[in-house]
Parts: structure tokens; sequence; C-alpha cells
């Protein structure tokens, strides 16, 4: 199995259902409407999947709830060959912002990733990511929280969620904030706004990665400006084919993008709900595209490159 690098994998996205219905029957949380009658998560657009997704996050209540689902995921996506992986860690869902609450949590989810590294032999980082579409006055604190907890483990700052709520330029303090703290920059776009969000997105905001960036294939100028650029693309193609940004898995355009000279990546996002793992994502590409190894392997080394992690765990890793 070729050794995997994960650059975009949200930890509340990769819960699966039964750990979700777990702490929800712990709890006595009612949480039956978001499933479906085979115990998948119930969603049929993309704002529906937000909805669902805020709703599973609530049975997420303290540290040890994050320390048992990281501890899941990792041990997951190592089960899949990945060897590295980075983690959007969103304070939104762990103390609101408030940085004495997100410490706490970030504490259990670094000591997880610590007994996953141990026991599973795969290593993972964080990056604190601001949610879109609560605002950009929101985005400040989770910004701070970044900021203030930048160091071995966290080592970059992001923004995800609905990306037709708002500009990019309305996130340029929080987007500051991170980067003079050192941290790596990425930002959601061009999932569903367009190739103009994309441009936007590179505009306002000093950012070395994309999230998706797919939607930029109509756009050749922008294409052209993101190879010379060397911006790296996460790209979740299952992920895309779920939610119906694209129809099907021959109509993506992750492999022209990459013909294109753009440099791309793959990731799941949020793996339950979209029915995938990286296994299955490598799969879908080998037969889809007819990649082989090598190009797997040079997907990787891109990866690898683009990783907010430091150098020495990048040679560490390679
Ligand atoms: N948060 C979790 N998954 C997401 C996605 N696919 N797009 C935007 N925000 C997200
Ligand atoms: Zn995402």
């Amino acid at each position: 199995m070729i050794p995997k690098i994960e650059l975009h994998l949200h930890l509340e996205g990769a819960a699966p259902p039964a750990f979700i219905r777990g702490l929800a029957a712990e709890k006595s949380i009612d949480l039956s409407k978001i499933f479906d009658a085979d115990g998948a998560y119930r969603y049929q657009s993309f704002n529906e999947f937000l909805d669902i997704y805020t709703a599973a996050t609530s049975v997420l209540q303290g540290p040890e709830d994050f320390h048992r689902l990281t501890r899941t995921i990792l041990s997951e996506s190592a089960a899949h060959g990945v060897v590295y992986t980075e983690l959007f860690l969103s304070p939104d869902f762990c103390g609101g912002g408030d940085i004495a609450a997100w410490r706490d949590y970030l504490a259990a989810m670094i000591a997880a990733s610590d007994e996953a590294e141990a026991q599973d032999g795969i290593t993972a980082r964080g990056i604190v990511t601001a949610i879109r579409h609560l605002g950009p006055d929101q985005s400040r604190p989770i910004a701070e929280c970044a900021a203030e907890t930048a160091g071995d483990y966290i080592r970059g700052f992001g923004l995800a969620g609905d990306e037709m709520q708002g500009m990019p330029a309305d996130y340029r303090w929080a987007f500051d904030c991170a980067r003079e703290a050192g941290l790596g920059l990425t930002c959601h776009a061009g999932e569903w706004g367009g190739p103009q969000m994309v441009r936007a997105t590179l505009d306002a905001l000093p950012v070395t990665r994309i999230g998706h960036g797919v939607q930029a294939i109509a756009d050749p100028a922008l294409v052209e400006r993101l190879a010379e650029a060397g911006t790296v693309l996460e790209v979740c193609p299952g992920s895309n084919v779920a939610l119906g940004v694209v129809p099907d898995w021959p109509s993506h355009p992750i492999a022209r993008l990459r013909d294109a000279g753009v440099k791309v990546t793959v990731s799941t996002d949020d793996p339950p709900f979209f029915h995938t793992t990286m296994t299955h994502e490598y799969d879908r590409l080998v037969e889809v595209f007819g990649w082989g190894d090598e190009v797997f392997t040079e997907l990787n080394r891109v990866a690898l490159d683009a990783a907010f992690c430091d150098d020495a765990t990048k040679d560490r890793i390679a």
C-alpha cells in the first residue's frame, strides 16, 4: 500500500455515524433525524449537509469526547495507509472560541494524536479552522485561538463552511493574525463559489493552499495563475461527487487541473458523510483516470512539500 499524505480532513466530519450514535445514546440526545434507515448520515443538499454536520457535532461535549474521536479517526486513517494527516480543528465546537477552553480540548486531541503515532504509526497535525457562515466577527477569536496555540502541533489556520456567505477579504484580519503567528494558511474556495471565489481568495488572503478550488477549471487564466504561483489544491473528489459539485467521477476536473500544471493533492474531507476513504479515492482515480503508482507517488510528494509541519517531521515521514 502506498503511504498516503492527507491534507484536508475535518475532525468532526470524520466521525463515523456509529460513533456519533453511541455518544448520543450515552447523553440521551435524540439525533434520529440526521440518519437514514441504513444508519448513514442523511442530507440532500450542501446546506442540509452543513446542518446535520452541526447537529452531529452537538454530541461532542467535552475534551474526553474529542480525545475519543481523534483516536478513532486516526486509527481509521492509518488503516487506509495514511502516514501523515492534517486535521481541521474548530474551536467553535470546542468552547466557542474561549481560549482557556480551547487549550483543554486541544490537549486532549494532542494526547490522542500522540497515542495514534505510537500505536498506529500515523502523524497528525492541526489546522485551526474558522467557519465562514458564522461571520467575520467570530473568525477573530478563532484566529486568536490559533495564534495562541501555534507550535509543534497547531501548524495552520483555515476557513471552512459556506463560501457563499461573505467575501474572503472580510476574513483578512483573522488570516493576518494567524500569519503573524507563523501559521500556514489555507481557505476553502471554488467548491461552490466558481472561479471568481478562488480569484477573490488569492487576491485577498495570503494562502499557499486552497481547499477544493476545483471550480477554477472554468477559467483558463486562473488555472494558469494557480500553476504559476504553485498554489496547492486540496482536492476531495469523492466529496465533490457526493455533494453534487460535479455530476460524476469522469467529469471531475482533478486530472485536467494536474495536466495543466496545477499542484493537486487528494483528500477525503468528511469521509463517512461521503461514503469514502483514502483507499476508495485512490481506487476510483485508478479506474477513472488510469493513474498508476507513479502519479500517486508524485501527488504524495506534492502533499508532503505543501504540508504545514516542520522540516524535521517531513524528513521523518518521507
Ligand atoms: N466543512 C466540512 N466539510 C466542508 C465542505 N465540504 N465544504 C465547506 N465546509 C466544510
Ligand atoms: Zn473541507
